[in-house]
């Protein structure tokens, strides 16, 4: 597969990575151990070299599963993970509360090696910007397990312009990963010409809309208990109804191209930057072979303002979060 390089930093992967989280949390039932490796294990075949986990997801068991079916390709691969959730008392106890107190983040991190199987990590990011600690002590934080050989790169995810830019002075940010697709753009104004100035790598989550873009969410779909999607007011509703206008949208120009919709929203993401590297997850091979046409199918210019403004005139309805996510959002 093609490569990409994330900003200035060096870190290459492939222009498509793995998100791996729905394979054990958020979006459903767990997929049975040796399923989920063998899946992971034939995206490496298939070229895919960048491969998203986090210690939230499970929470542990994901890191568990994607430690497990890499360990052979080790030196092969890019694992990136993620700190930054605890046990919040006030939410029954789920992990939706933030810490990136740096004694914490070196805990967080010697379980995560232990359970990657590795003895380093390529790419740490702070899963949530934590208003409690500075950012600055998170990154000195991390910059000191860079200089330990315990990491290699420095991540950030959903952190607004401002904490990108006081977390970059400390410790060089080689990627953010935030929420970035058709179907969530403020990215472009927000984040984007200060990764750009900056030099820092876009990994979008979320690139197919969380499903949505693909056109098989549709009113008759009901989500399994566990699935994040149930508590998200987009996916939900009268909400949900109103933005299959978006999915018409894709849909149609994926027609047109003789390309499935999934492809259309990866190309479309991959062409807004170079230094973009969508992290599609799925839980099926067929769908994953799907996903990765997606890194061949070219859009020109022409047809990027095509769905640019098609998807502009389209109003998306209902909050992306519901309020005890939205919390930890920084602006
Ligand atoms: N940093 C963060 O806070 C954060 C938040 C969310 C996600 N992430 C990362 O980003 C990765 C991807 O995000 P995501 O999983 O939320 O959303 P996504 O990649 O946009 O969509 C995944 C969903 O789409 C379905 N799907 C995938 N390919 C499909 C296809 N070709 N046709 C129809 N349906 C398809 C999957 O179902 P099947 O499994 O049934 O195919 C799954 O339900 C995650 O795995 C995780 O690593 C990070």
């Amino acid at each position: 597969m093609q490569q990409r390089t994330l900003g200035t930093s060096g870190l290459q992967v492939s222009a498509l990575g793995l998100g791996c989280m729905g394979l054990s949390f958020g979006l459903g039932p767990a997929t049975e151990t040796s399923e989920a490796i063998k899946l992971i294990r034939d995206a490496v075949e298939r070229g895919v070299t960048f491969f998203d986990t986090a210690e939230v997801y499970g929470p542990f068991v994901n890191e568990e599963v994607v430690g497990e079916a890499l360990a052979p390709f080790r030196k092969d691969v890019v694992i990136a993970t993620k700190f930054g959730f605890e046990p919040d008392p006030s939410n029954d106890g789920k992990w939706t509360a933030a810490n990136s107190k740096p004694e914490h983040i070196k805990q967080v991190v010697e379980g995560s090696l232990k359970r990657l199987k590795t003895d380093t990590i390529d790419l740490l990011y702070q899963h949530r910007v934590d208003k409690n600690t500075p950012i600055e002590e998170t990154a000195g934080a991390v910059k000191e397990l860079i200089q330990a050989g315990k990491v290699k790169h420095f991540g950030l995810s959903e952190a607004g312009a401002k904490t990108i830019r006081r977390a970059h002075a400390v410790q060089p940010v080689t990627a953010l990963q935030s929420e970035y697709s058709l179907f969530w753009r403020e990215p472009e104004e927000s984040v984007m010409p200060t990764l750009e100035e900056l030099g820092i790598g876009f990994v979008p989550f979320s690139p197919l809309g969380r499903g949505f873009l693909t056109g098989t969410i549709t009113a008759q779909t009901t989500f399994a208990a566990g699935d994040i999607r149930s508590t998200l007011p987009r996916y939900n509703g009268e909400a949900r109804d109103a933005n299959q206008a978006l999915v018409e949208v894709v849909g149609k120009f994926a027609e047109q191209k003789r390309a499935k919709p999934s492809q259309v929203a990866l190309a479309w993401l991959l062409a807004q930057k170079p230094w973009i590297v969508p992290i599609p997850g799925t839980t099926k091979l067929a769908r994953l072979e799907e996903n990765l046409g997606g890194a061949t199918l070219a859009l020109s210019a022409e047809e990027v303002r095509t769905l640019n403004e098609a998807s502009a005139a389209i109003t998306i309805q209902g909050e992306r979060y519901s309020e005890v996510n939205a919390r930890l959002i920084d602006r």
